[in-house]
């Protein structure tokens, strides 16, 4: 299938993506951080919008700015100055992107927004984050990055930190590693912070084998990935129940002393109190690394999706 699975395609979960398109997509990622100056600007012509209906830094401006590197260009729907304030729908809003880009980038609290989007537009969908639910370019660009820093996503020992809950980051790393052959992978966090049962029905369903544990420092020593998520807060229904499991995990220079040499800590970002800031001094830190991999794995991907089946 090569370049022809990704022309056209809607990429709502990394689950609609197999092992070898995945292969193709970090290949050409991988190309383009090698020759980071490029001279053909393969999506000259094309428009892509970003629709962000909920705040974001790295995923809308590296969609951004892997569009303009590519030659396209880019209009952006800002929500709080859009006619969505007069009344008008998420469904007529799409329409009128539809209508107007070649591409939509978008982010949404509702789970299930994206596949409504995808449902009422004809160019495609690109899902950006659909509350706790999937964000797949950000899956794709974790996996980019333990690729490129360890050489390697099979074989290796995972543990994911803190709320896998809520943190759809989380969730899609898993789903995506399930595309691989991982070592062991480790769930870590506290009781109430734990999968929720769609998560956990669906790990099981594409044959994620992990195993859940209370603390980090028993297992460290045995881990190469270590996936550290903010707790979110913004998901939380009860207040109440976010103050109670605030702060209650955090990595510091102290909890990586027994850690395995080589190993890796990512964060999706943003962070806030539970990865230390003395922790990006320590080699381990990869985090900012796999922020900035975010425009080269997002280039890759409007290209497989808009490019066609050329080169
Ligand atoms: N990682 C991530 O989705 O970051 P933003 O919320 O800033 O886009």
């Amino acid at each position: 299938m090569g370049r022809d699975a990704w022309y056209g395609r809607d990429v709502l979960s990394i689950l609609d993506f197999s092992r070898a398109d995945l292969e193709l997509l970090f290949d050409s990622a991988d190309s383009i951080v090698d020759q980071p100056v490029r001279t053909k600007k393969s999506l000259a012509g094309k428009i892509v919008a970003t629709a962000f209906f909920e705040p974001s830094t790295r995923t809308r401006l590296s969609f951004s700015a892997a569009a303009l590197k590519l030659g396209a260009d880019v209009i952006d729907l800002s929500p709080d100055v859009s006619s969505l304030l007069k009344g008008e729908s998420l469904s007529d809003t799409m329409r009128m992107l539809d209508g107007y880009a070649d591409l939509i980038a978008m982010r949404h609290p509702s789970e299930g927004a994206a596949l409504l989007a995808s449902e009422v537009a004809s160019v495609p969908i690109v899902n950006g984050g659909d509350g706790s639910q999937h964000h797949p370019s950000q899956a794709m660009l974790d996996l980019f990055t333990v690729k490129r820093l360890k050489g390697r996503i099979d074989g290796l020992n995972y543990a994911v930190l803190g709320d896998i809950r809520y943190a759809r980051s989380a969730a899609s790393f898993l789903y995506g590693l399930a595309r691989y052959k991982p070592g062991k992978v480790s769930l870590v966090s506290p009781e109430s912070l734990r999968p929720r049962n769609e998560v956990k029905d669906t790990i099981k369903k594409v044959g994620l084998k992990t195993e859940q544990h209370d603390d980090l420092e028993s297992i460290i020593a045995d881990v190469d990935v270590i996936y550290m998520t903010r707790i979110q807060k913004e998901r939380f229904p009860d207040p109440n129940e976010y103050e109670k499991v605030k702060g209650s995990y955090r990595i510091t220079k102290g909890s990586l002393a027994n850690a395995k040499k080589g190993s890796i800590v990512l964060h999706a970002l943003p962070r806030t109190n539970e990865l230390a800031y003395e922790v990006d001094s320590l080699p381990n830190a990869a985090y900012m690394k796999q922020a900035r991999f975010g425009v080269p794995v997002r280039m890759a991907l409007l290209d497989l999706v808009l490019g066609g089946a050329k080169k």
